[in-house]
């Protein structure tokens, strides 16, 4: 499964695509607002952080300009993804931005019918947000389920990009069902590496080590 990180932080960013573990990137308008950047600049400077695919939403409702936002947007680098919203404005401007040759990331999916008509609409990623069902008692992983199902039966492209994920174990479900990538924030991602076990583990391997009196780098 790959790893997008859902931020537009580039300090964020930079320590964490310094794993090699980072994937791509996600933002949004509100990720956006929240860096306090120009969103052309901001979005220039993660492209040169990551080789994968950044994220780059639209903000217009309207088809035609949400095609001309879109057409500018994927001039700003080569890994940029056009972000479109699941409405009827935008799935027709990821057809006319797919058919074009731009990578398009369909977001705001909330129904397993909504992803099917995105991945007829030629989007490259179609970003179903699981916690947001969960925050209104939902069962947000059924939705990443059925969309997988779905797909499963025609030979669409549509990558499953399971966004609004809020923690270990949406990631946990979401790899057990075999989503393409996974967007998560940076604090979900240094949650999947934390264990107690293991801290306490290292600090016993260490302790008893350093009863030896030995250094494996001295002569
Ligand atoms: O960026 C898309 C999605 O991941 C946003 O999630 O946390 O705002 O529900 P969230």
């Amino acid at each position: 499964m790959k790893f997008f990180l859902d931020t537009a932080n580039v300090d964020e960013i930079t320590e964490l695509a310094s794993t090699g573990l980072v994937d791509g990137i996600t933002t949004n308008p509100s990720l956006i607002a929240a860096s306090g950047r120009n969103m052309i600049e901001v979005i220039k400077e993660i492209t040169g952080l990551v080789d994968g695919p950044v994220s780059a939403e639209v903000t217009a409702t309207d088809y035609d300009n949400m095609v001309a936002e879109g057409r500018l947007l994927k001039q700003i680098a080569k890994n940029v993804a056009v972000k479109v919203p699941l409405t009827f404005d935008g799935l027709k401007a990821c057809k006319t931005l797919a058919d074009e040759g731009t990578s398009v990331n369909v977001t705001l999916c909330f129904s397993a019918t909504q992803a099917l008509l995105a991945a007829k609409a030629g989007a490259t990623f179609i970003s179903p947000f699981a916690g947001r069902l969960d925050d209104i008692g939902g069962v947000g992983m059924e939705l990443i389920s059925d969309i997988i199902e779905v797909y499963s039966n025609y030979d669409f492209k549509t990558e499953v990009l399971v966004a609004s994920v809020r923690g270990p174990l949406h990631v946990l479900q979401a790899a057990r069902m075999g989503a393409d990538i996974a967007t998560v924030p940076a604090a979900v991602i240094k949650a999947l590496y934390k264990h107690p076990l293991t801290d306490k583990g290292l600090e016993a391997f260490i302790s008893d080590w350093e009863k030896t009196g030995q250094s494996i780098l001295e002569k």
